[in-house]
């Protein structure tokens, strides 16, 4: 008998064929998002649960479904997961790194343009009807070549970002928990090492790609804006709750900073409806990985760690290599 599967959200289609090879699949091609106790419910008689980070998969889901062996994420960001819990339950948990990387680095870029040159703002000025003359300081704003890029958040995404800075004559700073070795320092563009408070007022734009955890809730909030220079611009391609969200508007509004990109927020997909109306803000839909290839990438990275770990074997991206498999 084939091992049972809930595949929690619409997926290429192909993916979903692959896995009936190998799996009893149900599926949630219409795409509905399920209350905890619904997808509580789905998972019920499952071996193998596909989720993605609009699931919350929690210490009760494990308790409700004893029989679960697998919970494969297909997002490199797994905060949506109780590891810990996993781990307690026997569950083996897994995401999708490194497939992203070079997609989601270039979404920064897309970001940080966009909010340095102002090309959303003025894209939907020039719609509304407002152009009719050129003038010389119409959507001025800060340069991005020859300037000063912090990175907070240096993993294989912000070494990405700051590999791409290279043929922008930029200078990079980073903060991570960790300094880099120096070979890899050298191959992101020279990058760095330096405090977080150097990093925040020496910085003309500074990007977040780190992982959300506790200790990274808020890594920037008021005080942290406040160290930033009045034409800095910050970008959030991390995860929503990186950033305090209330306080950014109120230091947009207040032109404390110039400008800020976000691909991702607190609550979301709700968001902070005092984003709306300010304008120095560019505002998209958690993309930075959507890209077809790279969306396609990360569903079959997925589908590669659910047949591995229910087929007896590691799969390539374990996250918590302590656990006791069940078998
Ligand atoms: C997207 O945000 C991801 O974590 O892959
Ligand atoms: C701008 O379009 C210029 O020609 O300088």
């Amino acid at each position: 008998m084939k091992p049972k599967i809930f595949v929690a959200r619409a997926v290429f289609p192909e993916v979903l064929e692959r896995l009936a090879q190998h799996f009893d699949v149900e599926s949630n091609q219409e795409d509905r998002i399920f209350t905890a106790d619904e997808l509580m419910e789905k998972v019920r008689g499952k071996d193998g649960l596909f989720s993605t980070p609009s699931e919350p998969v929690t210490a009760a889901l494990f308790a409700a479904n004893p029989q679960l062996k697998a919970v494969c994420n297909m997002a490199v960001g797994y905060n949506n997961i109780d590891v810990a819990a996993a781990t307690q339950a026997g569950v083996q948990a897994t995401n999708t790194p490194d497939v992203l990387n070079e997609t989601t680095a270039d979404f920064g870029w897309a970001l940080l343009m966009a909010t340095a040159r102002r090309v959303t703002e003025s894209e939907h000025w020039l719609r509304a009807g407002h152009w009719k003359k050129w003038s010389y300081d119409s959507f001025t704003g800060p340069d991005v070549h020859g300037s000063t890029l912090g990175i907070i958040g240096m993993g294989r995404i912000g070494q990405a970002i700051a590999r791409r800075s290279m043929g922008f004559d930029m200078n990079v700073i980073y903060h991570n928990r960790s300094q880099l070795s120096p070979e890899l320092e050298a191959r992101a563009n020279k990058a760095r090492y330096v405090g977080k408070e150097e990093l925040l007022s020496t910085a003309d734009h500074v990007i977040l790609v780190l992982p959300y955890s506790k200790e990274s809730h808020h890594t920037i909030k008021a005080a942290d804006i406040a160290l930033m220079k009045p034409q800095a611009t910050l970008i959030n391609l991390a995860r929503g709750g990186i950033v305090d969200d209330a306080a950014l508007i109120t230091a947009l509004r207040d032109k404390k900073i110039a400008a800020a990109g976000l691909d991702v927020f607190e609550n979301e997909p709700a968001f902070n409806p005092g984003f709306l109306g300010l304008s120095n803000v560019v505002l998209t839909p958690h993309i930075a990985s959507a890209s077809t290839p790279t969306r396609l990438a990360m569903a079959n990275c997925a589908a590669d760690n659910l047949i591995a770990a229910l087929s007896g074997k590691t799969p390539p991206n374990l996250l918590n290599r302590d656990v006791q498999p069940k078998r």
